[in-house]
């Protein structure tokens, strides 16, 4: 399932405004791949771009080649609603259907995506995706209640539970755990450390400790100034980035000296 993700001279665009610029990178399957960088240097764009999210917003486009597994992702036979529903995205702000039950928020993928399931079938996928996600013992006896009556923690895994259940080739993660508090966010890191075995995983984060923690390799992404496009600094095994890294201004960034 998982899928490897090759990026080259890609250049993101918002109308005439160029947020991204030159990126080129691969990504291994199975893996952690954090992003991390201040704030507006288009970490989020980037991340948006890996599954044609970006484009929802009127005016924005692409430049340069995203291909996964071999598959041009923007490629002129390629279907982006396809693409959305392969490659799940978790958002900063857990975001279920606030009045869908929890079963029902974890099928909800699956069912866009018109898969006919029976009861059972679609009983075993619930169970097992919110056994993936770490949420099934907390969550089992109360499986028609809305997934709004959950803890932010509780949210935000039944918001992963959502995304794995349709079995994504790749998980995106724009800071999932920026709203939680510090004991769901080790929830969700350990969480991400299971899922790596079966997704490659890309997540955005502002913490620099779990950028440490959890992932294989680290992105730092950077700016010139004000109004000038983002661009991919260095990418390297997160060890090396929090240890030895390459740049003058990675290193600046993660000690701190920054701005
Ligand atoms: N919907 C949008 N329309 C126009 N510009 C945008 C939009 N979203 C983000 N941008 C701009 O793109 C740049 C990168 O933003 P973003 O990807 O959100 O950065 P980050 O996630 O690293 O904080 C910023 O200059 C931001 O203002
Ligand atoms: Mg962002």
């Amino acid at each position: 399932m998982a899928k490897r993700i090759d990026v080259s001279d890609l250049d993101i665009y918002y109308g005439n405004f160029k947020a991204v610029e030159g990126v080129n990178v691969s990504i291994e399957p199975r893996s952690i791949t954090a992003l991390i960088g201040p704030s507006g240097c288009g970490k989020s764009t980037f991340l948006r771009s890996l599954n044609r999210m970006h484009e929802v917003i009127p005016g924005a486009r692409v430049e340069g080649k995203v291909v996964i597994d071999g598959q041009d992702l923007y490629g002129a036979d390629v279907d982006p609603v396809d693409v959305r529903r392969q490659i799940g995205m978790v958002f900063q702000r857990p975001n279920p259907f606030p009045t869908m039950s929890i079963y029902d928020n974890v099928i909800a993928g699956v069912r866009l995506n018109g898969g006919k399931m029976r009861k059972g079938e679609l009983d075993e996928l619930v169970e097992k995706s919110l056994r993936g996600a770490n949420l099934w013992t907390e969550v089992k006896d109360r499986l028609d209640r809305p997934g709004s009556g959950l803890s932010g923690g509780q949210q935000q895994r039944l918001c992963i539970a959502r995304a794995i259940a349709v079995e994504p080739e790749v998980l995106l993660m724009d800071e999932p755990c920026s709203a939680l508090d510090p004991i769901s966010t080790l929830a969700i890191e350990d969480l991400m450390a299971e899922l790596k075995e079966r997704f490659t995983i890309v997540i955005v984060t502002h913490n620099m400790q779990q950028a440490a923690r959890v992932s294989t390799s680290t992105g730092f992404f950077n700016l010139g100034g004000v109004g000038q496009p983002g661009h991919l600094v260095e990418f390297n095994p997160t060890e090396k980035i929090f240890s030895n890294p390459e740049e003058k201004a990675t290193e600046d960034y993660i000690s701190g000296r920054f701005g």
